[in-house]
């Protein structure tokens, strides 16, 4: 008798041991096949994260094999750990049958980002869109909304930005240079001449009436619960960071212009201890190039540039990847991840992703590639 209570009380001391342990971390190799839980290839490219009551969701384009056109629609992966995904299917499909929808299959559909509203307690998704078979003319905004984080999303509208608007600090003399800047003057562009007008506000003005354009993109919850948007605008010259409504659905008209003719795009923000902090990519089509990387003391600037916060080898080509996202771990105390993504334009779905943990020198974000890292590397 003695000894069957010896060994239950062995047993059950060893499940109470195997029960509070924690499953190991598991290993996160930037540019690698990352199965999902039906052991395929995740497809949720120029994504962003929402962490939202515990679970993770990872949204992004799904790209086919053949083209970066949009046949299937936005995804939604979901987490509890940011290394097991499940595939949450697509949140925001592309519509199939009606040719009259801004979404029919064949359009272009980039860069979803979806933020929750404590208000109104929707997910609201905002991405990037273009109309079928019009290129990258279009550079409109689209919205839609959901009341759960794995949708079904549904499409409210798209158009371009702030129509009628100046940026809200512009100065009476910047206004008056605005006012003399003709479209007529700058035929050929790349000239300084032309960057100097570009930097000034000729394409701001050229777009001021139908509304300024928006490409590549960003959403970004302040912790007063205000959202922005920040994206490529004027042709990808310069970015806009523009006040969300307080339900997060449309434009307040409150922007600004950042690094005007500074041609940026992809930026990825976050907030560290009051300072706001941007990486951005440059211009080169599907190709990889130097990361850039600002900072301001409030969201409506004076931004300042850094140097590439990528450091080591391929720094110069942001290891190949081109940002998307930074993700503040809510578990984790100063945890900064850099969510980045290689592009392969030859067989879009095959797209890989790059994450690393953003590190800290004096205050000052920097990155550096890692074979493989866990979760662990930031302190609980
Ligand atoms: C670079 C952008 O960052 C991508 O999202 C995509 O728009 C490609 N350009 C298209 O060439």
């Amino acid at each position: 008798m003695t000894r069957f209570y010896g060994l239950l009380s062995i047993c059950l001391f060893l499940l109470s041991v195997s029960c509070t342990q924690k499953e190991p971390a598991k290993p996160i190799r930037s540019g690698e096949i990352w199965p999902d839980n039906q052991g395929v290839h995740i497809n949720a490219h120029g994504g962003g994260m929402l962490y939202h009551e515990g679970t993770y969701y990872w949204y992004g384009e799904n790209k086919s094999d053949s083209t970066s056109k949009a046949m299937v629609g936005i995804m939604c992966y979901s987490s509890k750990n940011l290394t097991d995904w499940k595939n949450e299917g697509a949140v925001l499909p592309v519509e199939l049958n009606d040719t009259t929808s801004d979404i029919i299959q064949g359009c272009i559909m980039e860069r979803p980002k979806v933020i929750y509203n404590e208000k109104t307690k929707k997910f609201v998704m905002w991405f990037h869109l273009e109309l079928k078979d019009k290129g990258y003319a279009a550079a409109r905004s689209a919205v839609a909304v959901s009341d759960l984080p794995t949708g079904p999303f549904q499409y409210l509208r798209s158009g371009r930005i702030n129509p009628g608007i100046l940026p809200f600090d512009i100065t009476a003399d910047q206004r008056n240079i605005l006012d003399t800047l003709q479209l007529e003057h700058f035929k050929e562009w790349w000239t300084p001449a032309w960057y100097e007008a570009i930097d000034k506000g000729l394409f701001l003005k050229r777009d001021l009436e139908g509304g300024q354009m928006a490409r590549d993109m960003q959403l970004f919850v302040d912790d007063d619960g205000k959202a922005y948007h920040i994206y490529s605008s004027e042709d990808n010259l310069t970015l806009h960071i523009a006040e969300l409504s307080e339900d997060y659905l449309s434009h307040t008209g409150k922007y600004v212009r950042l690094a005007p003719a500074g041609h940026n795009e992809a930026p990825a923000i976050f907030k560290k201890d009051g300072i706001y902090w941007m990486i951005t990519s440059g211009c080169t089509g599907w190709d990889p190039n130097e990361a850039r990387m600002f900072s301001a003391p409030s969201i409506w600037g004076p931004w300042t540039k850094h140097p590439n916060p990528c450091i080591g080898p391929n720094s110069e080509l942001t290891f190949g990847g081109q940002s998307t996202f930074v993700l503040n771990i809510p578990s984790k105390k100063n945890a900064y991840m850099f969510m980045a993504d290689i592009w392969r334009p030859k067989k879009p779905s095959d797209a890989r992703y790059i994450w690393l943990p953003i590190q800290f020198k004096d205050g000052i974000p920097y990155i550096e590639w890692m074979d493989s890292w866990t979760l662990d590397f930031f302190n609980e």
